[in-house]
């Protein structure tokens, strides 16, 4: 059984204020989009990437970015929806009879690490339904529109949670087919088959596998590129 990456970056970026989609914005020289990809691309573990991209960006993805850095995995680009969830959707319907593992992994997370792909997919294997994420460090307090503490809740078995995610095929689409028929839409695809009271694994992730979302981000990228990328491009 082959296993596919899905990487969702059909998003339009608002949160950065820049005007170029965040996927797109360079890191290091790359566009933050060719990071992620390239450490799916050298995973043994992963056989296809499926990428989604905004409708009007896929003849440039082909050629910019998988045409020029050879990302010879890539074997689908598709349109994104209007939610993330959408986009995923779009991807998860040209699964085929040989798929046997699904990842989702969001394409602006580009400091993922070929390590965790593994521990995610062998776990995926091993449980059906895993999702990564991280303990919770500060204190975490419930606040009121007018910003006056109403508790403090109690940080333990509190998880940051990341992607990637790994499903065993049958498990994502049966999750993804009951969303759109209760019209749920989620922030993440675990809680997706978490609603069918299917158990989610949760394993360590990393503090490093940021999510490039604001102009703030950009700026901690390039340090973390600079500590850590060449040795988990490899
Ligand atoms: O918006 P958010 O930060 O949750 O996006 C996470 C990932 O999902 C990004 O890579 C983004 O491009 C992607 N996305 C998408 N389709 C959307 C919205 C977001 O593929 N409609």
């Amino acid at each position: 059984m082959k296993t596919v990456a899905i990487i969702p970056a059909g998003g339009s970026g608002r949160r950065m204020g820049s005007g170029i989609p965040k996927q797109y914005l360079l890191l290091g020289g790359i566009p933050v989009l060719v990071h992620t990809l390239q450490v799916f691309q050298s995973s043994p573990v992963v056989d296809e990437i499926f990428l989604v991209v905004p409708e009007g960006d896929i003849p440039e993805v082909r050629n910019a970015i998988v045409g020029r850095y050879n990302l010879f995995k890539v074997s689908l680009i598709v349109a994104g929806g209007a939610e993330r969830q959408d986009s995923v959707r779009n991807a998860l319907a040209h699964l085929r009879e040989e798929h046997g593992i699904v990842l989702v992994h969001d394409g602006v997370r580009s400091f993922v690490s070929g390590e965790l792909i593994r521990r995610v997919v062998a776990a995926a294997e091993a449980d059906g339904a895993v999702a990564v994420g991280v303990q919770v460090k500060d204190s975490v307090k419930e606040v009121n529109s007018a910003g006056w503490v109403i508790k403090t809740v109690t940080r333990e078995g509190l998880w940051l949670t990341q992607t990637p995610q790994a499903f065993r095929k049958p498990l994502i689409l049966a999750a993804y087919e009951r969303a759109a028929a209760d019209g749920f839409c989620g922030t993440d695809d675990a809680s997706l088959v978490e609603r069918m009271r299917v158990p989610v694994r949760m394993i360590p992730g990393d503090y490093d596998n940021i999510k490039v979302t604001t102009p703030e981000d950009l700026t901690l990228g390039e340090a973390i590129i600079r500590r850590f990328l060449p040795e988990k491009v490899h």
